[in-house]
């Protein structure tokens, strides 16, 4: 699902030529990409560095934006079911995100799952605990924890810092919207 939302968004943003180019670059010819099909991480990273290469754009900043566009792209898939059964609200959402990545586990065995702790919630910030096997994704996680803001309504920013707890990431709401306890 990561490679056709990548696709998608290349296919929208710079054309259909710009994805024949990502798709030589990155060695992986005539590939269609199958959602719900498992790939290697390998074709991942590979697709990552030849958009990056394609387009221009700096890896870290393009996977901040595709992770935003991924939860775009997602909630209009036919998982977007998930998105409602996981809550209308960025604090319930975000607290059920382990739940719904265990039960998709279930049906996808070979699926390696992040972890996501709600360590605080104070005011109109949240501080979300990320814990994966998997290296080099930070930015990618703030750009779909800020795609959720966005879908649930707030504005505001992400932050990440490496703590004493391990990778934690601030949701700073500027909105004091219905998606934070305390708000009208
Ligand atoms: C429709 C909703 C969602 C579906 C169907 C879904 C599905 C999946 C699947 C199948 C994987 C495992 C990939 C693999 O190892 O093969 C995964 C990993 C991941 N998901 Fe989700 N997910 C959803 C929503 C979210 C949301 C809302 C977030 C927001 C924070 C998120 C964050 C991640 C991250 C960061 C990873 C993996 C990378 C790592 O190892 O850290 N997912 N997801």
């Amino acid at each position: 699902m990561v490679h056709t939302a990548a696709r998608s968004m290349v296919v929208e943003t710079l054309g259909d030529d710009a994805w024949q180019s990502i798709l030589a670059e990155a060695q992986l010819n005539g590939e269609l990409f199958i959602s719900g099909q498992n790939y290697s991480d390998e074709v991942t990273f590979a697709l990552i560095g030849a958009i990056a290469k394609v387009s221009g754009i700096e890896p870290e900043n393009l996977l901040r934006l595709f992770g935003e566009y991924w939860i775009r792209y997602a909630a209009q898939s036919p998982y977007g079911t998930m998105f409602r059964i996981g809550g209308n609200r960025l604090d319930t959402f975000l607290s059920n995100l382990n739940r719904m990545h265990a039960s998709i586990h279930s049906t996808m065995p070979a699926s390696r799952m992040p972890s996501f702790e709600m360590l605080r919630q104070e005011g109109n910030r949240i501080d979300m605990l990320y814990t994966s096997d998997r290296e080099g994704l930070t930015p990618f996680v703030e750009g779909l924890l800020k795609g959720l803001m966005t879908h649930f309504g707030e504005t505001g920013h992400v932050s990440h810092s490496l703590t004493h707890e391990g990778d934690v990431f601030s949701l700073n709401c500027e909105t004091a919207s219905s998606a934070l306890p305390g708000a009208a």
